[in-house]
């Protein structure tokens, strides 16, 4: 049994950064806290916290002084002013690839364009986005959206950057007809669309595909879903014990992939794992 591991698997740019940020935080300060957990790691927060890394719920459950790191998501002026109203000292995380998409998005809305954010809607990633637009902006999920929405004839895209492709082309698809100017800001990120790419071509030629990363990671999410596509049998788990002997029983290779918030020592517990199981 042989494990094809994808390379571009793994931390991204963006939160390899954050996370380096919080460890030179903790060692400056300390400690620190986050607003929601840094990453969509359940083991890898657990080890920032281990740490003294605190995780706050809410704006109210800062305490003046503290120092708060802005997660890679980003977020939006209204939240950055609360937090600073808070007395509390932000270190910003954003990946400069998210706060490309919160400048652009406020840049149209300045130009007077009506401005889609392509996303999930209740994801802080889009939501800050859309907040960088006074909150102007509309969060779209899918061209379905469009029905019942007033368009006016000036409307600009941005994208929450872990969106796939075919999702931006296809709203620009049904958009097209329906305005007569329409500006689209490419802001998917390279990383995500090579880690698609490059599982999704593993996924076609394996028994097997298992993919690492938070449940809650939309990234990590994506990622299983478009391996799934495949028909390849596709396990999404988030740690080396979740492993299940009869999911690689009689596969001759299984494919391994991870999300962009997954820390190398969790694929490197999944693949000793599976050279337990015989791979
Ligand atoms: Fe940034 Fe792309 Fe990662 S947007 S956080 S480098 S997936």
């Amino acid at each position: 049994m042989e494990i094809v591991l994808v390379t571009e698997g793994g931390f991204c740019f963006g939160v390899r950064r954050a996370m380096k940020m919080a460890e030179e935080l903790l060692a400056e300060h300390g400690g620190g806290v986050t607003l929601g957990p840094l990453i969509h790691n359940r083991e890898a927060v657990s080890r920032l916290q281990e740490q003294g890394l605190r995780v706050a719920e809410t704006v109210e459950d800062l305490k003046p002084g503290e120092v708060v790191m802005l997660r890679t998501h980003g977020t939006g002026p209204i939240t950055t002013r609360e937090l600073t109203e808070r007395g509390v000292t932000l270190v910003d995380a954003t990946c400069p690839f998210v706060a490309r998409a919160q400048r652009e998005a406020a840049q149209y809305h300045a130009d007077g364009y009506q401005v889609l954010v392509l996303g999930e809607a209740d994801h802080p990633e889009a939501r800050g986005i859309a907040e960088h637009t006074g909150g102007a902006a509309t969060i779209v999920e899918a061209p379905a959206d469009l029905a019942g929405l007033e368009l006016r004839k000036q409307v600009a895209v941005v994208c929450q950057t872990t969106q796939r492709l075919d999702a931006l082309q296809a709203l620009v698809h049904d958009l097209l007809p329906l305005v007569s100017e329409l500006r689209v800001a490419n802001t998917i990120c390279d990383a995500t669309t090579k880690r698609q790419e490059a599982s999704l071509q593993v996924a076609r030629e394996v028994d097997v595909m298992v993919v690492i990363g938070g449940k809650h990671s939309a990234n990590t999410t994506r990622l299983a879903q478009i391996c799934a596509e495949t028909g390849t049998p596709t396990h999404h788990i988030e740690t080396a014990a979740e492993l299940e002997a009869d999911w690689v029983q009689g596969a001759a290779r299984i494919g391994v992939t991870a999300g962009a918030s997954t820390p190398d020592w969790l694929i490197s517990e999944v693949v000793a794992r599976l050279g337990e199981l015989g791979a």
